[in-house]
Protein backbone atom coordinates (compact mmCIF):
# COMPACT_ATOMS: atom_id res chain seq x y z
CA UNK A 1 0.00 0.00 0.00
CA UNK A 2 1.45 3.37 -0.53
CA UNK A 3 0.50 6.19 1.80
CA UNK A 4 0.39 9.64 -0.03
CA UNK A 5 0.57 13.12 1.03
CA UNK A 6 0.45 15.53 -1.75
CA UNK A 7 -1.60 15.81 -4.60
CA UNK A 8 1.14 15.34 -7.41
CA UNK A 9 1.89 11.86 -6.37
CA UNK A 10 -1.22 10.75 -5.74
CA UNK A 11 -2.09 11.48 -9.36
CA UNK A 12 0.57 9.88 -10.46
CA UNK A 13 -0.70 6.57 -8.21
CA UNK A 14 -3.85 6.93 -9.53
CA UNK A 15 -3.42 6.88 -12.95
CA UNK A 16 -1.08 3.55 -13.05
CA UNK A 17 -4.04 1.99 -11.16
CA UNK A 18 -6.31 3.37 -14.01
CA UNK A 19 -3.75 2.37 -16.77
CA UNK A 20 -5.47 -1.41 -16.32
CA UNK A 21 -8.79 0.58 -16.86
CA UNK A 22 -9.83 -1.28 -13.49
CA UNK A 23 -12.88 1.18 -11.27
CA UNK A 24 -11.18 3.12 -8.64
CA UNK A 25 -13.37 2.38 -4.92
CA UNK A 26 -13.14 5.60 -2.38
CA UNK A 27 -13.44 5.07 1.30
CA UNK A 28 -13.00 8.73 3.01
CA UNK A 29 -12.47 8.11 7.01
CA UNK A 30 -11.40 10.75 9.93
CA UNK A 31 -9.24 7.39 11.10
CA UNK A 32 -9.15 5.69 14.04
CA UNK A 33 -10.66 2.77 11.73
CA UNK A 34 -12.54 0.03 13.55
CA UNK A 35 -14.90 -2.57 12.59
CA UNK A 36 -17.19 -0.03 10.70
CA UNK A 37 -14.78 1.62 8.84
CA UNK A 38 -13.48 -2.09 7.68
CA UNK A 39 -16.83 -3.18 6.78
CA UNK A 40 -16.75 -0.06 4.28
CA UNK A 41 -13.08 -1.43 2.95
CA UNK A 42 -14.85 -5.00 2.41
CA UNK A 43 -17.51 -3.52 0.61
CA UNK A 44 -15.06 -1.27 -1.54
CA UNK A 45 -13.23 -4.47 -2.79
CA UNK A 46 -16.22 -6.20 -3.53
CA UNK A 47 -17.00 -3.09 -6.05
CA UNK A 48 -14.31 -2.40 -7.42
CA UNK A 49 -11.05 -3.05 -8.41
CA UNK A 50 -8.76 -0.48 -6.60
CA UNK A 51 -9.48 1.13 -3.02
CA UNK A 52 -8.22 4.05 -1.92
CA UNK A 53 -9.00 4.74 1.58
CA UNK A 54 -8.18 8.47 3.17
CA UNK A 55 -7.60 9.84 6.56
CA UNK A 56 -8.02 13.46 6.82
CA UNK A 57 -9.69 14.58 10.64
CA UNK A 58 -11.24 17.60 9.13
CA UNK A 59 -11.21 20.69 11.08
CA UNK A 60 -13.91 22.32 8.78
CA UNK A 61 -16.57 19.97 10.23
CA UNK A 62 -15.65 20.32 13.84
CA UNK A 63 -17.58 23.16 15.81
CA UNK A 64 -16.01 25.41 18.33
CA UNK A 65 -16.20 23.62 21.37
CA UNK A 66 -16.16 20.06 19.76
CA UNK A 67 -13.79 17.45 20.02
CA UNK A 68 -11.12 18.31 17.11
CA UNK A 69 -8.02 18.47 19.30
CA UNK A 70 -9.20 15.37 21.16
CA UNK A 71 -10.02 13.01 18.32
CA UNK A 72 -7.90 9.96 18.40
CA UNK A 73 -5.25 9.98 15.63
CA UNK A 74 -3.78 6.78 15.25
CA UNK A 75 -2.03 6.33 11.49
CA UNK A 76 0.35 3.65 12.42
CA UNK A 77 -2.17 1.13 13.38
CA UNK A 78 -4.69 2.32 10.76
CA UNK A 79 -2.39 2.16 7.72
CA UNK A 80 -1.62 -1.46 8.95
CA UNK A 81 -5.40 -2.06 8.69
CA UNK A 82 -5.83 -0.88 5.36
CA UNK A 83 -2.83 -2.53 3.85
CA UNK A 84 -3.91 -5.74 5.54
CA UNK A 85 -7.81 -5.35 3.90
CA UNK A 86 -5.88 -4.88 0.48
CA UNK A 87 -6.26 -0.80 0.31
CA UNK A 88 -3.98 -0.12 -2.59
CA UNK A 89 -3.50 4.03 -1.98
CA UNK A 90 -3.56 5.39 1.54
CA UNK A 91 -4.47 8.99 1.32
CA UNK A 92 -3.22 11.22 4.00
CA UNK A 93 -3.37 15.17 3.01
CA UNK A 94 -2.03 17.38 5.40
CA UNK A 95 -3.78 20.42 6.56
CA UNK A 96 -2.33 22.64 3.99
CA UNK A 97 -2.33 20.44 0.87
CA UNK A 98 -6.19 20.33 1.72
CA UNK A 99 -6.66 23.85 3.10
CA UNK A 100 -3.67 26.12 1.09
CA UNK A 101 -3.53 29.57 2.50
CA UNK A 102 -6.21 31.24 0.58
CA UNK A 103 -8.28 28.77 0.69
CA UNK A 104 -11.82 30.27 0.53
CA UNK A 105 -14.85 27.81 -0.25
CA UNK A 106 -17.55 26.55 0.83
CA UNK A 107 -20.28 24.12 -0.31
CA UNK A 108 -23.50 24.23 1.16
CA UNK A 109 -26.29 21.89 0.91
CA UNK A 110 -29.35 22.68 1.61
CA UNK A 111 -32.94 20.96 3.01
CA UNK A 112 -31.25 17.81 3.83
CA UNK A 113 -28.64 18.95 6.05
CA UNK A 114 -30.45 21.69 7.88
CA UNK A 115 -32.72 19.60 10.76
CA UNK A 116 -31.15 16.95 12.75
CA UNK A 117 -27.34 17.18 13.41
CA UNK A 118 -27.27 20.10 10.93
CA UNK A 119 -29.49 22.04 13.49
CA UNK A 120 -27.69 20.71 17.07
CA UNK A 121 -24.26 21.63 15.06
CA UNK A 122 -24.16 24.47 12.50
CA UNK A 123 -21.93 24.60 10.00
CA UNK A 124 -21.31 20.92 10.04
CA UNK A 125 -22.27 19.44 7.09
CA UNK A 126 -20.82 22.30 5.20
CA UNK A 127 -17.98 21.42 6.59
CA UNK A 128 -18.54 17.47 5.13
CA UNK A 129 -19.58 18.39 1.57
CA UNK A 130 -16.32 20.87 1.43
CA UNK A 131 -14.09 18.29 2.07
CA UNK A 132 -15.96 15.38 0.55
CA UNK A 133 -16.33 17.35 -2.90
CA UNK A 134 -12.17 17.59 -2.65
CA UNK A 135 -11.19 14.47 -2.44
CA UNK A 136 -14.11 13.36 -5.01
CA UNK A 137 -12.01 16.18 -7.21
CA UNK A 138 -8.50 14.77 -5.98
CA UNK A 139 -9.47 11.10 -6.53
CA UNK A 140 -11.96 10.61 -9.08
CA UNK A 141 -13.47 7.58 -8.05
CA UNK A 142 -15.97 5.72 -9.82
CA UNK A 143 -17.77 4.57 -6.67
CA UNK A 144 -17.35 5.93 -2.92
CA UNK A 145 -18.48 4.32 0.37
CA UNK A 146 -20.09 5.57 3.32
CA UNK A 147 -21.82 4.54 6.34
CA UNK A 148 -25.21 4.39 7.22
CA UNK A 149 -24.27 5.06 11.08
CA UNK A 150 -24.07 8.73 9.72
CA UNK A 151 -27.46 8.66 8.02
CA UNK A 152 -27.71 12.35 7.33
CA UNK A 153 -24.10 12.46 6.04
CA UNK A 154 -25.00 9.84 3.28
CA UNK A 155 -28.53 11.62 2.60
CA UNK A 156 -26.20 15.25 2.22
CA UNK A 157 -23.71 12.99 -0.08
CA UNK A 158 -26.14 11.52 -2.28
CA UNK A 159 -28.12 15.36 -2.53
CA UNK A 160 -24.55 16.94 -3.59
CA UNK A 161 -23.43 14.24 -6.28
CA UNK A 162 -27.05 14.47 -8.08
CA UNK A 163 -27.26 18.32 -7.53
CA UNK A 164 -23.51 18.87 -8.64
CA UNK A 165 -23.31 16.07 -11.64
CA UNK A 166 -20.85 14.05 -10.11
CA UNK A 167 -20.22 10.62 -12.15
CA UNK A 168 -19.52 8.68 -8.83
CA UNK A 169 -21.81 6.26 -7.63
CA UNK A 170 -22.77 6.14 -3.83
CA UNK A 171 -22.78 3.31 -1.87
CA UNK A 172 -24.32 3.08 1.97
CA UNK A 173 -23.17 0.34 4.29
CA UNK A 174 -24.99 -0.73 7.04
CA UNK A 175 -24.30 0.12 10.48
CA UNK A 176 -21.59 -2.10 12.07
CA UNK A 177 -22.23 -2.76 15.98
CA UNK A 178 -20.96 -4.62 18.67
CA UNK A 179 -22.04 -7.60 20.31
CA UNK A 180 -24.50 -5.93 22.58
CA UNK A 181 -25.89 -3.47 19.67
CA UNK A 182 -23.72 0.01 20.09
CA UNK A 183 -23.13 1.13 17.00
CA UNK A 184 -19.41 1.24 16.57
CA UNK A 185 -17.47 4.79 16.10
CA UNK A 186 -14.49 6.52 16.62
CA UNK A 187 -15.91 8.47 19.93
CA UNK A 188 -17.21 5.11 21.69
CA UNK A 189 -13.55 5.22 22.83
CA UNK A 190 -14.10 8.66 24.97
CA UNK A 191 -17.03 6.20 27.13
CA UNK A 192 -16.11 5.33 30.83
CA UNK A 193 -16.74 1.81 31.26
CA UNK A 194 -20.24 2.72 33.14
CA UNK A 195 -21.02 5.23 30.33
CA UNK A 196 -20.33 2.17 27.99
CA UNK A 197 -22.89 0.19 29.28
CA UNK A 198 -25.92 3.27 29.92
CA UNK A 199 -24.86 3.85 26.14
CA UNK A 200 -26.95 0.83 25.11
CA UNK A 201 -30.31 2.71 25.75
CA UNK A 202 -29.54 4.68 22.54
CA UNK A 203 -30.00 1.73 20.54
CA UNK A 204 -32.51 0.18 22.64
CA UNK A 205 -34.60 3.07 22.62
CA UNK A 206 -34.65 3.41 18.45
CA UNK A 207 -35.66 -0.63 18.90
CA UNK A 208 -39.12 -0.09 20.98
CA UNK A 209 -40.05 3.46 19.43
CA UNK A 210 -39.95 1.39 16.43
CA UNK A 211 -41.74 -1.43 17.88
CA UNK A 212 -44.65 0.51 19.39
CA UNK A 213 -44.91 2.89 15.89
CA UNK A 214 -45.24 -0.54 14.27
CA UNK A 215 -47.91 -1.30 16.77
CA UNK A 216 -49.79 1.95 15.91
CA UNK A 217 -48.39 3.85 18.85
CA UNK A 218 -48.43 7.40 17.98
CA UNK A 219 -45.48 8.70 16.55
CA UNK A 220 -45.24 11.52 19.25
CA UNK A 221 -45.55 9.49 22.01
CA UNK A 222 -43.44 6.96 20.87
CA UNK A 223 -40.81 9.48 20.15
CA UNK A 224 -41.61 11.02 23.98
CA UNK A 225 -40.68 7.50 25.43
CA UNK A 226 -37.63 6.71 23.84
CA UNK A 227 -36.08 10.38 25.21
CA UNK A 228 -37.53 9.73 28.26
CA UNK A 229 -35.90 6.20 28.38
CA UNK A 230 -32.61 7.65 26.78
CA UNK A 231 -32.45 10.58 29.91
CA UNK A 232 -33.15 7.73 32.72
CA UNK A 233 -30.38 5.85 31.33
CA UNK A 234 -27.63 8.05 32.29
CA UNK A 235 -27.57 10.66 29.53
CA UNK A 236 -27.24 14.13 29.90
CA UNK A 237 -29.45 15.42 27.16
CA UNK A 238 -30.64 14.20 23.81
CA UNK A 239 -30.37 16.60 21.28
CA UNK A 240 -33.65 14.39 18.95
CA UNK A 241 -35.19 11.23 18.56
CA UNK A 242 -36.92 11.86 15.16
CA UNK A 243 -38.88 9.76 12.60
CA UNK A 244 -37.96 11.23 9.14
CA UNK A 245 -38.42 10.35 5.75
CA UNK A 246 -35.49 8.04 4.27
CA UNK A 247 -34.74 10.34 1.22
CA UNK A 248 -35.08 13.92 2.10
CA UNK A 249 -35.10 13.36 6.11
CA UNK A 250 -38.11 15.69 6.98
CA UNK A 251 -39.98 14.95 9.62
CA UNK A 252 -42.78 12.57 9.37
CA UNK A 253 -45.47 12.23 12.07
CA UNK A 254 -47.06 8.86 10.76
CA UNK A 255 -45.25 6.17 8.97
CA UNK A 256 -47.13 6.11 5.82
CA UNK A 257 -43.83 5.76 3.49
CA UNK A 258 -40.13 4.23 3.61
CA UNK A 259 -38.89 5.86 7.30
CA UNK A 260 -35.67 6.89 9.20
CA UNK A 261 -35.91 6.86 13.56
CA UNK A 262 -32.84 9.01 14.17
CA UNK A 263 -31.30 9.75 17.45
CA UNK A 264 -27.77 11.79 18.85
CA UNK A 265 -27.87 12.37 22.94
CA UNK A 266 -25.13 13.36 25.27
CA UNK A 267 -23.71 11.16 27.84
CA UNK A 268 -20.65 12.34 30.13
CA UNK A 269 -18.87 14.50 27.51
CA UNK A 270 -19.85 12.16 24.35
CA UNK A 271 -22.10 13.14 21.64
CA UNK A 272 -23.23 9.70 20.41
CA UNK A 273 -25.66 8.87 17.35
CA UNK A 274 -27.76 6.28 16.11
CA UNK A 275 -30.70 4.88 13.47
CA UNK A 276 -32.60 2.48 11.67
CA UNK A 277 -34.68 2.03 9.39
CA UNK A 278 -38.74 1.84 9.70
CA UNK A 279 -41.04 0.71 6.74
CA UNK A 280 -44.90 0.71 6.87
CA UNK A 281 -46.32 -2.74 7.43
P1 LIG B 1 -15.63 8.87 10.05
O1 LIG B 1 -16.44 9.22 11.24
O2 LIG B 1 -14.21 8.41 10.24
O3 LIG B 1 -16.42 7.77 9.26
C1 LIG B 1 -15.94 7.33 8.00
C2 LIG B 1 -17.01 6.47 7.37
O4 LIG B 1 -17.22 5.30 8.18
C3 LIG B 1 -18.36 7.20 7.28
O5 LIG B 1 -18.95 6.92 6.01
C4 LIG B 1 -19.15 6.58 8.41
O6 LIG B 1 -20.55 6.59 8.21
C5 LIG B 1 -18.61 5.15 8.40
N1 LIG B 1 -18.86 4.48 9.69
C6 LIG B 1 -18.49 4.91 10.92
N2 LIG B 1 -18.95 4.05 11.87
C7 LIG B 1 -19.63 3.08 11.21
C8 LIG B 1 -20.36 1.91 11.61
N3 LIG B 1 -20.48 1.57 12.89
N4 LIG B 1 -20.94 1.15 10.66
C9 LIG B 1 -20.84 1.49 9.34
N5 LIG B 1 -20.16 2.57 8.90
C10 LIG B 1 -19.58 3.36 9.82
O7 LIG B 1 -17.77 10.29 8.54
C11 LIG B 1 -16.66 10.77 8.53
O8 LIG B 1 -15.56 10.13 9.06
C12 LIG B 1 -16.36 12.13 7.91
O9 LIG B 1 -17.48 12.96 8.06
C13 LIG B 1 -15.92 12.08 6.42
C14 LIG B 1 -17.03 11.47 5.53
C15 LIG B 1 -14.63 11.27 6.28
C16 LIG B 1 -15.64 13.52 5.91
O10 LIG B 1 -14.67 14.13 6.68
Amino acid sequence: MQILRDIPALRTALSRLRADGGRIALVPTMGALHDGHMALVMEARRQADHVVASIFVNPRQFGPNEDLAAYPRREASDSRMLADAGVAILWAPPIDVMYPPGFASNLSIWGVSEGLDGAARPGHFDGVATVVAKLFNQVAPDVALFGEKDFQQLAVIRRMVADLDMAISIVGVPTQRAEDGLALSSRNAYLTKQERKDALALPRALGEAARQIGRGVAVRDALEAAEALILGHGFASVDYVALCDAATLRPMDRLDRPARLLAAARIGGTRLIDNIALDPA
